[in-house]
């Protein structure tokens, strides 16, 4: 089955890779658009979108450059075709659809979730189904049971906010820039973590969902105070949200039913803290644990080629008329959750 050349572009990462079957990740190339965004305190999608046309076709080039390769030694062009911003998705699908057809190849539309949720199986060859994925990035907070391929049951979401989202909104009062969390996570490695008092939103409730907005609002309101010393706030607010990744996890890790591993995916994945916590979790209960490196765990086009392998060996494929779709749930039969925010 071979080389799969993957496309990332549904956000602010202009990315491309070839991977094989064998999990080589043979050439990667990501475009970060952090500087022009970064005026903005955030992604602007009409910027994002014009950046990855200037960037993408250029970046492909340089991807097959680097692994000696031309578009005929390729087996199939994978990309992402949503959920995301939709100027930049169109611009990745369309220019996947359009290798595609020139060089009779076939095309795979990934669904970017299935990228993050299939990532932790191209780090690890052991890493079999079922296993219950933390899926936690700038736009998505979810606990999915991750049973085949294209079978992934949501047992747990965000009711308001995403946690890189409140991540971002952190590093943002606390003057630390764009993007925010890995800002805040070097901040936190200097602060106590319990020198605030911050609220651990749904901690203990039946259903394992999560909620992010009164703990965002807490770290606002604490900063406004100027009672507390920057590094202090940041490490507090990481321990705050270390606290309901757990405990959430765990709710859903007893109703989940038997799963080989408790893995991570996702920006916010690459927070040493929340993966050490993690951790110890899973050995609690006897489960291997994985979270991909970090490079894996933010976009990139790795993850949407693999996800292109894992199809492609089922005998999948799209047509060229497949359409980009800027919301695409992985669970389609999820219950709508009360509160819940229109976030994809
Ligand atoms: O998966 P991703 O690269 O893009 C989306 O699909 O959203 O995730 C980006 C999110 C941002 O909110 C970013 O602040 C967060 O992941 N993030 C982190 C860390 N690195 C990235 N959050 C906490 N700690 C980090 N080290
Ligand atoms: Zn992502």
């Amino acid at each position: 089955m071979g080389v799969v050349l993957g496309i990332e572009s549904s956000c602010d990462e202009t990315a491309a890779a070839l991977v094989d079957d064998r999990r080589t990740i043979i050439a990667q190339r990501i475009a970060s658009q952090d500087d022009a965004h970064r005026p903005y305190g955030g992604v602007v999608p009409e910027i994002a979108a014009r950046a990855h046309v200037e960037r993408l076709t250029p970046l492909i080039a340089a991807t097959l450059a680097d692994a000696g390769m031309a578009l005929a030694d390729v087996d199939a062009i994978a990309a992402t075709a949503g959920p995301g911003l939709i100027g930049g998705v169109m611009v990745g699908l369309v220019t996947a659809k359009a290798l595609a057809m020139a060089s009779d190849k076939p095309l795979l539309a990934i669904n970017h979730l299935e990228g993050h949720a299939l990532s932790p199986r191209l780090a690890d060859p052991d890493l079999a189904f079922p296993y219950l994925l933390l899926l936690a990035s700038g736009g998505h907070c979810q606990l999915l049971l991750v049973e085949a391929v294209g079978s992934y049951r949501r047992l747990a979401t965000t009711i308001d906010d995403a946690l890189g989202e409140a991540f971002d909104k952190t590093a943002k009062v606390l003057g630390l820039g764009y993007p925010g969390g890995p800002a805040v996570e070097r901040l936190a490695a200097q602060g106590d973590p319990a020198a605030v008092p911050l609220p651990r939103p749904l901690l203990g409730s039946s259903e394992p969902h999560f909620s992010f907005a009164g703990l965002k609002s807490a770290v606002v309101r604490a900063k406004q105070a100027d009672t507390y010393r920057v590094a202090d706030l940041a490490a507090s607010f990481q321990q705050a949200a270390v606290d309901c990744v757990i405990d959430r996890t765990h709710r859903a890790l007893l109703g989940a039913g038997p799963v080989t591993a408790l893995v991570a995916a996702g920006g916010v994945a690459a927070n040493g803290a929340i993966r050490r916590a993690l951790e110890a979790l899973a050995d609690e209960h006897g489960l291997r644990f994985g979270v991909p490196p970090a490079a894996l765990c933010t976009d990139n086009a790795a993850m949407i080629a693999w996800a292109g392998i894992e199809r492609l060996a089922l005998g999948q494929s799209d047509p060229l008329d497949v359409a980009a779709r800027p919301r695409w749930p992985l669970d389609p039969a999820a219950d709508p959750v009360r509160g819940a925010g229109v976030k994809a």
